[in-house]
């Protein structure tokens, strides 16, 4: 598979072929992903929570993020690789967004970053993109501020906060945005800022008429069960399965039946007999 390009993801829009992208968080992640063909890999900071076990995305920092990023792209042949700028990397000045960005790309290697927030990162996303730095959106419920938004609540359920929502997806895509990530709106307030851009949508739980649909990988394989949000659909039973696997083994360990002679090694009795002496 070629290594998808911007100008194609501009093309499956354009023929409102719908865009894929699920998170990853390490080589292996990253590698599923990669192998079932999606379009984009995002290494989101819910990796924090899913794959770290922090109780919120704030507790990752930049450090952390790059390190999960390289190890993500040994993985990623072809998709699209997007990582996050994590909370408290990009909001003190556009300069310190624009470091930010650049350890991502150079240390992470990622293609593109991914900041929370509307118009009040116009500055922000404007100098990242002036300077070549493709940038990917996130409104809706934005995650690295839930302590402001009183938890994971739905955002957009009022006319008045629809209407900043939609005023917040103008002003980034203005700024720069090439794509957007639009989380935990209504359906109908999903489709109609859609309609009214002219980049991509990416959807999680904002129903079908977005550009695109994203998920968290450990989310949707069933590797997580601490939090289910309505959007999340399960296509794996991970941990179900996995728990079932190393009890398997775990119960032949002590019955005897592992290691069996089909996973033994052996020496010729001559060799074994000179051994002995
Ligand atoms: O961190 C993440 O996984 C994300 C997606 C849910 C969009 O930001
Ligand atoms: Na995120």
């Amino acid at each position: 598979r070629p290594p998808v390009t911007i100008p194609q993801l501009r093309k499956l829009y354009k023929n409102k072929t719908p865009i894929s992208m699920i998170t990853a968080h390490d080589y292996i992640s990253g590698m599923l992903a990669d192998r079932a063909g999606v379009d984009m890999v995002l290494v989101g900071d819910s990796l924090a929570m899913v794959s770290m076990g922090h109780e919120s995305t704030s507790e990752i920092d930049l450090n952390d993020m790059v390190y999960h990023t390289r190890a993500v792209s040994r993985g990623v042949k072809s998709s699209f690789l997007i990582a996050d700028l994590p909370f408290g990397s990009y909001e003190t000045s556009p300069e310190q967004a624009f470091d930010s960005a650049v350890k991502m790309i150079k240390k992470g290697n990622a293609q593109a970053v991914k900041i929370e927030g509307g118009k009040e990162l116009y500055p922000t996303i404007k100098k990242l993109t002036d300077f070549g730095i493709p940038v990917v959106g996130h409104i809706g419920l934005t995650p690295q501020r839930q302590n402001a938004l009183g938890g994971f609540r739905v955002q957009g359920k009022t006319a008045k906060s629809a209407v900043e929502l939609l005023e917040n997806a103008l002003a980034i895509q203005e700024a720069g945005c090439f794509i957007m990530i639009i989380e935990a709106v209504p359906d109908k307030v999903g489709s109609l800022i859609t309609e009214k851009l002219s980049v991509p949508t990416i959807g999680i739980g904002a129903g079908p008429g977005t550009s695109g649909q994203v998920l968290v990988q450990l989310d949707m394989l069933g590797g997580f069960d601490a939090f289910v949000p309505k959007f999340l659909k399960r296509y794996s039973n991970y941990l179900e399965t996995n728990v079932n696997a190393i009890k398997t083994y775990s119960d032949e360990v002590k019955s005897h039946q592992f290691p069996s002679t089909e996973h033994t090694y052996s020496i010729t009795d001559d060799e074994f007999a000179k051994f002995q002496d």
